[in-house]
């Protein structure tokens, strides 16, 4: 079968490349790889979310579910040094990606990679990142957004960037009704910054 992002293990070779971002007004350098998302440039999605929205100042612990080869976890863990930033990923070349990148961005220590098994079942999170993988249909998609969001501490929120054209209006209601209240923060090029809130 062909590869998709979000397979496991990618069959395809592993040619690796270099893709130059500047998020929060910081360059970096990350290495993408085929088998994995969005592998020729940071993806517009992310660049959106990462534009609307600031890192937490105070640190604490953070998730980036779907972390990819890592850009919004290695951005989150530079521009809050106090923060232990979890990169889950169901990909484990874009997990090796992300030890790789976080390494290089001098986070190492502080970005975990990790499979969805690989998290601590009682850890608890400040705040939830993520541009989740729509693409593994709806049933798969909110399995995923209920097993994690409600990890959130008391007054936690989350932030996710979803394609307008990819459901993001429905989606919005649906965290809602069965999660927390979720509002819309931003809106550009085609996608939606939503933010939802656990209740304090
Ligand atoms: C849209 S991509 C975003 C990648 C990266 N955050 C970025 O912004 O470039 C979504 C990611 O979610 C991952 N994914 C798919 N299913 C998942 C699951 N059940 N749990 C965690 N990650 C998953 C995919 O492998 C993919 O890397």
């Amino acid at each position: 079968m062909a590869d998709h992002y979000f397979s496991a293990e990618p069959t395809s070779a592993d040619n690796r490349r270099t893709v130059e971002a500047r998020i929060w007004g910081r360059d970096y350098t990350f290495t993408t790889a085929t088998g994995v998302f969005s592998r020729d440039r940071l993806d517009i999605g992310t660049a959106v979310l990462l534009r609307e929205v600031q890192a937490p100042a105070d640190g604490g612990t953070i998730l980036d579910l779907g972390t990819g080869y890592g850009p919004i976890a290695c951005a989150l863990a530079v521009e809050s040094p106090k923060a232990e930033v979890w990169a889950v990923d169901v990909n484990t070349r874009a997990l090796d990606l992300t030890t790789e990148n976080a390494s290089r961005a001098g986070v190492g220590d502080r970005v975990h990679p990790a499979l969805p098994d690989g998290v601590p079942d009682d850890l608890r999170f400040d705040e939830i990142w993520s541009n989740p993988a729509i693409h593994i249909g709806k049933p798969e998609l909110h399995k995923m957004l209920l097993s994690w969001l409600p990890r959130l501490k008391p007054g936690g929120r989350a932030w996710l960037v979803v394609g307008k054209n990819l459901g993001a209006d429905s989606l919005q209601r649906w965290l809602t009704e069965n999660i927390h209240p979720t509002t819309r923060q931003a809106s550009a090029k085609g996608f939606r910054i939503l933010k939802l809130q656990a209740p304090s």
